[in-house]
């Protein structure tokens, strides 16, 4: 059996840069899934098709191709041949992967390809559903979260830093907007799953998520 690692929470808990960390520690992959659905969000916008329009995606969505690759250890997201890992970042993917991730066909279109990718892989998993629907029965499953304030406060921060000054409130305000769209649809909604470890890192620094992490996977897998 694979190493299976799974970390779900909201927007801006730090998931994906805790998680890259925590699995070059392990010495294992680490597949970002929201880099997944931006990317089939970026598909929408470029076919003209409104991420809103449920009908819409689910007839298109079979014509997306999302591929995943690691070079050096980092995972490359690619809409077909084309490798659109810095362009998935933007506000309007944002927006538009959010949008999308709510539609069944598209779930499950993700789902199946991240389920084969856990199967094959030693790897730590991190999203809104592994715990609760892609890997239930991962050995591992931690909900890393933090106070609304404390992420967009950290997200604001990284924005400063990329050259985008974003007023602090309208941070928030987005952020909020992400959270109740991503915990309030129906088809998988972000919770945590009853046998998830709950971490918050509102008081805790970077390298302290990290450690507490883990300890965690310690605990299971000794190592
Ligand atoms: O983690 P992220 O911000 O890159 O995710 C982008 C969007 O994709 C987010 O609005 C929620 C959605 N998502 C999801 O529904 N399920 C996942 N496993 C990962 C992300």
């Amino acid at each position: 059996m694979p190493v299976n690692i799974a970390i779900d929470g909201p927007v801006g808990a730090g998931k994906s840069s805790i998680a890259d960390t925590v699995a070059e520690r392990l010495g294992i992959l680490h597949l970002d899934t929201g880099a997944m659905y931006r990317t089939v969000g970026l598909a929408m916008l470029r076919l003209g098709v409104d991420p809103a329009d449920e009908p819409a995606v689910s007839a298109r969505v079979g014509e997306v191709a999302v591929n995943v690759r690691y070079q050096d250890g980092k995972q490359h997201t690619y809409l077909g041949e084309e490798d659109v890992t810095n362009l998935i970042r933007s506000g309007e993917v944002s927006a538009a992967a959010s949008s999308v991730s709510r539609w069944p066909a598209v779930r499950r279109a993700m789902v199946a390809a991240q389920q084969r990718m856990a199967s094959e892989t030693d790897m730590l998993i991190d999203g809104r559903d592994i715990g609760t629907v892609v890997l239930k029965n991962a050995p591992v499953k931690i909900y890393l979260t933090a106070s609304a304030e404390e992420r967009a406060r950290r997200r604001y921060k990284q924005n400063l830093e990329a050259g985008d000054d974003t007023a602090y409130e309208k941070v928030l305000e987005a952020l909020n907007e992400r959270d109740r769209q991503d915990m309030n649809r129906e088809t998988d909604p972000l919770r945590q799953a009853e046998d998830a470890v709950l971490l918050d890192t509102t008081h805790l620094n970077y390298e302290e998520s990290v450690e507490a992490i883990l300890r965690i996977v310690e605990q299971v897998y000794g190592k």
